[in-house]
């Protein structure tokens, strides 16, 4: 009897385990396969979304070269069209020496050719050529009175809703969700007479300063095809750069407008964010009441910038979006003669601008001297300390959000350490990032944290923001100028291994200060030989060096800010750099 329950217990015991075992692993392994299926299956849907989208863009240049074909402007005339400065071409259109329409047809050929080469416009707006038709009827009639920018086609970001298109960032789970009104800017622009003509690429997420997304694929610099144009404003970089239109509307939330003007050679500002309604504004990440992104103009001229701020800065905007104050744009304050005290950097004391970045500055700084203004060097206080702040506000809720669009959709691998960020224990992840030195250590700020914690974040930005007022104040400055990133364009990819870079545009953010960035000079044989002499002291400045060897030719912006309701001041002081450019 023993032996026999023994032997039953023997021969039972044993199956049962060996089952327990293998319904608990065909469970397991059923759960994360049906995951792993799902995961795929959604991937698929997603890829062919893009592909559909990818074939609707072909039909949609089709298009609209056939609009531009039938107005039948020649190539002599359309040359002579491209070749006028913003200013001249406002003049013909009002004089009615060229129609509207000329001008957006030799424009939209023009931005395929451009785009051919940089990849740069998502979609044109087809409804151009009927609005440009419509404001040459218009025209016609004697007592008709010209809105200010009367006919000037101008591209859009790609994240600006224009009714009718959808703004997908980049997220292929966001083609098709098509915007049934615009934005107020672009209404605003409407009123003003511009025609917006082209969408233009972003990067996924828009939280990069390199230009590639799963759907429109990566959009080239306009001076070297091997580096970007920068980002996120990056399709508007490239165009206006490349020279297929004169005009477009970016959005800033760390350097966005800022870094392609710097990186594709051309000039754009980023207003204050409590000037600008950002009503109709697709934000990376929404609702963040102290780092905001605000859109703003990128401009072939310094002038077309301040026009279209002019157009902005109206009592209209504040009636559509009573949160905006109402604060006109100062024409005395931008045309104003009185000398100017700058404080000017090159080094921020958290990442070192690399030489050619530096000398432009330097140079920028002595041309403005040479006009009768004060340019004295300072020190902005405690970059290091305050730049982990710029991270905390941005990612308020240790990343969740953003974690959670990019991994719902087609993210590539190096996305992924954004992804894991908020299930990361903040022990686990902070040494990862910090190996890579002290300069990474302002990123591990992204991390969740208590509401009290919060609370804590925000009143050291508002304490800081008092801080810095107080050192202009105290020093008598009324503008900063300062480098608009470590380097000139990088090579594709960089962007993502480089986020310390943004320090000299996302502090400006952080303050919430108007600053713009207007090209100055270019990357010469002395800086290549100089560069030798710039210091690696870690694994980013090594970064930096290496791609300063190879980067001959590529533009140099320089940046001007100044406090907030100073929009005019900035725009100022851009305009005598961009004259003193230009031997002015
Ligand atoms: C053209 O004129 C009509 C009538 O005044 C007006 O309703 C319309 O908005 C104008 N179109 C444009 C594009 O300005
Ligand atoms: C781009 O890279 C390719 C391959 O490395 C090289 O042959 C080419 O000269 C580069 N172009 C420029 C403009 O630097
Ligand atoms: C910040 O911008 C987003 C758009 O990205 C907007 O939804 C939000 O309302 C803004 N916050 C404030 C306080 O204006
Ligand atoms: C000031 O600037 C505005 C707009 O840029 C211009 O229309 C105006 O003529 C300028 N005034 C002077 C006195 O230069």
């Amino acid at each position: 009897m023993d032996s026999i329950s023994m032997s039953v217990v023997s021969t039972l015991k044993p199956p049962t385990a060996i089952t327990v075992a293998v319904v608990a692993v065909s469970l397991i392994t059923g759960y994360f396969g049906f995951r792993i299926f799902r995961f795929m299956k959604h991937r698929a849907s997603l890829r062919q979304k893009v592909s559909n989208r990818q074939a609707e863009r072909e039909k949609n240049f089709e298009a609209v070269k056939r609009l531009a074909e039938k107005v039948g402007v020649d190539a002599v005339r359309r040359e002579a069209i491209i070749r006028m400065t913003p200013d001249e071409l406002r003049t013909a259109l009002r004089q009615r020496e060229v129609k509207c329409q000329e001008v957006l047809a030799a424009y939209v050929q023009t931005a395929l050719a451009v785009n051919e080469r940089l990849n740069c416009v998502t979609l044109f707006v087809l409804e151009a050529f009927d609005r440009a038709l419509e404001l040459d009827n218009n025209a016609t009639d004697n007592t008709y009175d010209f809105p200010n920018m009367f006919g000037i086609p101008i591209s859009i970001k790609e994240s600006v809703q224009v009714r009718g298109y959808d703004q997908t960032l980049g997220y292929a789970s966001e083609i098709g969700n098509k915007a049934d009104d615009n934005s107020k800017v672009i209404n605003l622009l409407l009123d003003q007479g511009f025609i917006p003509f082209a969408l233009t690429n972003v990067p996924l997420s828009l939280l990069s300063f390199g230009c590639k997304n799963p759907i429109y694929g990566t959009t080239l610099n306009p001076f070297n095809p091997n580096r970007t144009c920068g980002g996120s404003s990056g399709g508007e970089g490239a165009l206006i750069g490349g020279g297929g239109s004169i005009v477009g509307i970016g959005g800033d939330v760390g350097g966005s407008i800022r870094i392609p003007a710097h990186f594709s050679g051309i000039c754009g500002i980023k207003p204050s964010h409590l000037r600008m309604t950002t009503n109709g504004l697709r934000g990376s990440i929404p609702g963040r009441p102290l780092v905001n992104a605000s859109e703003g103009p990128m401009a072939t001229t310094v002038d077309m910038c301040a026009k279209v701020l002019q157009g902005l800065f109206v009592k209209k905007m504040s009636k559509m979006d009573p949160y905006v104050p109402p604060v006109p744009f100062a024409d005395d304050l931008y045309n104003s003669t009185v000398p100017l005290k700058i404080g000017y950097y090159v080094d921020d004391g958290y990442f070192p601008a690399s030489v050619p970045v530096a000398r432009a500055v330097e140079e920028a700084a002595e041309a403005l001297r040479k006009k009768g203004h004060e340019v004295i060097r300072f020190q902005p206080p405690r970059i290091p300390e305050v730049f982990g702040l710029y991270f905390s506000a941005l990612f308020i809720d240790g990343g969740c959000y953003i974690s959670d669009r990019l991994s719902g959709d087609l993210f590539d691998p190096h996305h992924l350490q954004i992804i894991l960020m908020p299930y990361l224990p903040k022990w686990l992840f902070a040494p990862l990032l910090n190996r890579f030195g002290p300069k990474a250590e302002p990123m591990t700020h992204v991390l969740g944290r208590t509401l009290s914690e919060q609370r804590k974040v925000y009143a050291a930005i508002e304490g800081y923001r008092h801080e810095f007022v107080k050192v202009l104040q105290s020093n008598g400055f009324d503008a900063i100028l300062c480098p608009p990133n470590a380097g000139p364009a990088y090579e594709h990819g960089l962007p993502d291994q480089l986020a310390p870079t943004i320090s000299y545009t996302a502090i400006f953010n952080l303050l919430d200060y108007a600053a713009g960035v207007v090209q100055y000079s270019f990357v010469n044989d002395d800086d290549i030989a100089n560069n030798a002499d710039f210091k690696e002291t870690d694994h980013f400045t090594k970064i930096l060096k290496r791609s300063i060897s190879t980067s001959k030719g590529l533009p140099l912006g320089v940046q001007v800010a100044a406090p907030p309701y100073s929009e005019e001041v900035v725009l100022r002081v851009m305009r005598i750099i961009e004259e003193a450019r230009d031997g002015h």
